[in-house]
């Protein structure tokens, strides 16, 4: 199929810009536009057909539900039943924005949307390019991340239309996202909120208006669920091609890079102070005291692995707090080695 690719600026789009997105999600057709978080792949949400195209689009596994885009809270009343008092008094606090709640399906959203599950998972993004589409078209929007299914999400157009020129209606070309990684993903229905999957809104500022949130192993991506609450949390997530091996500690990660920095066969990829010294190929997420840029930054780095000229990555580890933990998930998840000790790290190099 022919993809139409619309060069738009994000913050301040054109009307004709929108009113293409607005036509072809009408119509039942894929868009892939930005959100402040990753770029989506988005239909109607509630026409059956167009989700299963999403689906066989980006591979992705039957039973892993989407996140439905509203624009306003009339569009949550028609999707979701028994909205929780906490929500309807304080939504203002975190729509617009990256908090992806989990609510009781309503009928009209279909099975292939919510993947057999009673529930629908619902976020009103806020950037701009994405509420107007879905606002103009008066259509609650189904939108996973706009990536083939187990790699990395998409912070930057270039590589959206890399991956799905030819298989989706539209494209919006419209450079980087702010945030860089998912939507928070927490269930509220409980007696504690539940974080499902950590994400761009800290935990710290979540608890501050509904309580304090769970936050088990499986958030954290230390442990894999095969009965998941939330069924993505059981797939293979994130990964480049290339090994990328995860060194939990500080004192080894430097030792590593001060004796194969110059080494060709490793791309080095961390936080500005934790590269210093020598060696090559690098690549510096952003600052120590503030893990904002290292969250927007870290999707491209794990795309660049895979451009590079390198055999394998190496991450190291991240404190767990603010976006850390976040980070620190999807690390994880995309890693194909943990290390936490010179052995470990002496079979990693045998595996190459
Ligand atoms: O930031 C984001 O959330 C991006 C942008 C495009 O909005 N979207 C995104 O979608 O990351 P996706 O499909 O890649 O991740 C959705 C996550 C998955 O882990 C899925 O299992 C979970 O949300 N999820 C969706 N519906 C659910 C439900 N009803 N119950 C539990 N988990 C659900
Ligand atoms: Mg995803």
């Amino acid at each position: 199929m022919i993809t139409r690719i619309v060069k738009v600026d994000q913050d301040n789009p054109s009307s004709e810009a929108i009113k293409e997105g607005v036509t072809v999600l009408q119509d039942g057709g894929l868009v892939i536009f930005p959100t402040e978080t990753v770029y989506g792949i988005g239909c109607n949400a509630l026409s059956a057909e167009s989700a299963l195209r999403i689906f066989s689009v980006k591979k992705r596994p039957a039973d892993n539900p989407l996140i439905v885009h509203i624009s306003n809270m009339e569009m949550l009343h028609r999707i979701a039943r028994n909205v929780p008092e906490i929500v309807e008094r304080r939504w203002e606090e975190f729509w617009p924005g990256p908090l992806t709640i989990i609510f009781e399906a309503s009928s009209i959203v279909p099975p292939e949307v919510t993947g057999g599950l009673s529930t629908v998972a619902v976020r009103m993004p806020s950037n701009i390019l994405a509420r107007s589409i879905i606002e103009q078209s008066g259509l609650p929007v189904a939108a996973p991340s706009a990536n083939i299914s187990t790699r990395p999400s998409i912070t930057s157009s270039d590589y959206a239309i890399q991956e799905f020129n030819g298989s989706v209606d539209l494209i919006y070309d419209a450079g980087k996202c702010s945030l860089g990684l998912e939507s928070t993903v927490i269930d509220i229905r409980g007696q504690k909120p539940l974080l499902l999957r950590a994400g761009s809104m800290n935990v710290e500022d979540i608890s501050s208006i509904f309580g304090e949130v769970l936050v088990d192993d499986i958030a954290r991506g230390i442990k894999y669920s095969e009965r998941p609450v939330s069924p993505g949390t059981k797939y293979k997530h994130y990964s480049p091609v290339k090994p990328l091996a995860l060194i939990q500690d500080k004192s080894l990660f430097k030792k590593i890079m001060t004796e194969y920095g110059n080494d060709g066969r490793f791309l080095f990829i961390g936080l500005d102070e934790m590269l210093n010294g020598g060696g090559k190929n690098k690549i510096f997420l952003g600052d120590s005291k503030n893990l904002k840029d290292a969250a927007r930054n870290l999707f491209s780095s794990f795309r660049e692995i895979d451009s590079s000229e390198c055999t394998a990555a190496i991450i190291h580890e991240f404190p767990e707090e603010k976006e850390g933990l976040a980070i620190m998930n999807r690390v994880r998840k995309a890693s194909s080695a943990v290390i936490r000790t010179q052995s470990d790290f002496n079979s990693f190099l045998e595996s190459l």
